[in-house]
Parts: C-alpha cells; sequence; structure tokens
C-alpha cells in the first residue's frame, strides 16, 4: 500500500525538511504547548490532589494537537520521539518477551498502531531480528519519518491505515503494540473491535498511552463492549521501569484463544 506523500526511496539520506521543504525546527506556540503538558505531567505523576485536575488541563490541552501535519510532526520527530527513547526500548523488552514466551512456529507480524516516526519500530526491529513489523498511521507527514527506516526487503514497513480499519486478514497479527496513540483515537470501540478481528490465536496487544490522557475504567469498559468483547477482556496494567514509566498505564488484550502457541 502506498503512503500518501511519501519521498522515493534513494532520497532516503537526505533530511526531511530538504524533501519537504518544511522548516523542522519546532514553533513558539509549540514549544509552550510542550512545556506545559512537561509540567501538567510531572504535577500529576508525582502528586495525588493533582491528579484530576491535571487530566483535566492536559486533555484540554491535549484536544489542540490535530492531525499531526507540520509542525507536530517534526517538533515529534526533533524533540519528543529522541525524548522517549528509553520508553521505547521498554516497550521492545515487553514485545520481545510475548513473543519469547509463545511458542515460535512461523515468523511473528508484529504491528505497531499509531506508529508516528517510527522509532518503536525500530527498536523492536532489533530486538526481533526474524519478525515482520509494520507501522501503521493516519498521518502522512508523520509516515515521512518513519518511512526512512523501512528496509528494501519488506521487514520493516509503515502503511497510511487508519486503526479502526486495519488493512489485515482476520487472525493475522501476532502481536500489536501501539504508544501513546490511544487518546486519538476517534472510535476507541471500533478500534478494539479492529484489533481483536486481526489478533492471531495466542496474539497479544499492549496499548500503552498516558495516565493523564488513556481511557479511564468506565470509559475502556465502554470501549470493550462496544468492540464485543466482555470489559475483563482488556485488562489495565502499570507499567514497569523507571520514573518515565510511572506517567504511563498499559492496556493488554488478549487474541480469541489466549496464552498458547501461534497457529499456522
Ligand atoms: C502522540 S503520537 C505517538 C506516536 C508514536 N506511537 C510514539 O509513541 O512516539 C500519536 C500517533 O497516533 C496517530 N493516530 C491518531 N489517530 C490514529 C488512528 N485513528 N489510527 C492510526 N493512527 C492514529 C497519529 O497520527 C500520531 O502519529
Amino acid at each position: 500500500m502506498k503512503i500518501p506523500g511519501r519521498a522515493r526511496r534513494g532520497a532516503a539520506e537526505q533530511p526531511v525538511e530538504a524533501r519537504t521543504g518544511r522548516s523542522a525546527r519546532p514553533g513558539k506556540r509549540t514549544r509552550r504547548f510542550l512545556g506545559l503538558m512537561v509540567v501538567v505531567g510531572a504535577v500529576a505523576a508525582f502528586t495525588r490532589p493533582g491528579r484530576s485536575i491535571s487530566r483535566i488541563i492536559a486533555r484540554r490541552l491535549d484536544a489542540r494537537v490535530e492531525g499531526f501535519a507540520e509542525p507536530e510532526s517534526a517538533t515529534y520527530a526533533h524533540v519528543i520521539a529522541p525524548a522517549l527513547r528509553r520508553f521505547y526500548g521498554g516497550v521492545a523488552n515487553d514485545a520481545a518477551a510475548e513473543i519469547q514466551a509463545r511458542g515460535r512456529q512461523r515468523r511473528p507480524t508484529i504491528v505497531d498502531v499509531g506508529c508516528g516516526t517510527g522509532e518503536l519500530v525500530v527498536a523492536i526491529s532489533r530486538k526481533l531480528r526474524d519478525a515482520r513489523i509494520v507501522g501503521i498511521d493516519t498521518s502522512a507527514d508523520m509516515l515521512l519519518w518513519a518511512g526512512r527506516h523501512e528496509t528494501t526487503d519488506g521487514r520493516v514497513r509503515f502503511v497510511a491505515a487508519d486503526v479502526a480499519r486495519l488493512p489485515f486478514p482476520d487472525e493475522s497479527v501476532d502481536l500489536i503494540v501501539s504508544t501513546l496513540s490511544l487518546h486519538h483515537w476517534p472510535d476507541p470501540a471500533a478500534a478494539f473491535a479492529e484489533v481483536a478481528r486481526v489478533l492471531s490465536p495466542g496474539g497479544v496487544a499492549l496499548v500503552y498511552d498516558l495516565r493523564l490522557l488513556a481511557l479511564d475504567s468506565k470509559e475502556m469498559a465502554k470501549a470493550a463492549e462496544g468492540a464485543g468483547l466482555d470489559p475483563s477482556d482488556i485488562v489495565r496494567e502499570p507499567v514497569r521501569g523507571g520514573l518515565l514509566s510511572r506517567l504511563f498505564v498499559r492496556f493488554r488484550l488478549e487474541g480469541a484463544f489466549g496464552d498458547g502457541d501461534f497457529y499456522d
């Protein structure tokens, strides 16, 4: 599938701003927004009373980010993704542990939903050398950045797609990961229905989001029911790791037959 606006192969060595003719430097408004998010996140993470008010403020601020076009994608590539490198490493470790805990009768297929600039896909591809990994995203500008990491053998690919219409056959994906994207999904019920549809028997979805912005328990139960699942099918889990991980929560959904080997 073609990614709209993606640069031709061979131009990969050029910086994205040279290919697009756009400036990659974050604007003043974007920097102010990011600064506010950091302050709100710190208050929420480290003080209990700060949490609900911080949640309201964070959701309001986040609602102002639309579409991840320019300059948001450039800011993401230059500022946010590098700051999250350690977090992506932890998620890649989790992904590798999930795959290794299962019997391997075939090459695993992994999908990163809302892959943004593609750093998590790269981190996973370094841990799981034989996996096929596809990053999907709705933003052509984010995919322009992610496309730099594609491999010519098709092992790492990036595709324009919406989580509510995943371009994969039923029960064909062994692991779905997603970071910081869930709170942008307009219809979480449709999204989880798709995630459940494409997960292979024995497969698993790990959806990480900022605690401040993620769906709360009631909202997630409603999404699960809307997806035709039982609310207990989507399990809310803490994220292990250092201080940064305290800002995140993880949702786990097992494939139709729960833990087990991948079937061919
Ligand atoms: C905050 S960024 C996170 C990017 C990356 N996962 C990370 O952790 O750095 C959210 C991403 O989700 C994508 N996104 C939002 N809604 C989406 C949807 N309905 N389907 C797929 N991707 C979506 C956005 O385009 C954006 O790239």
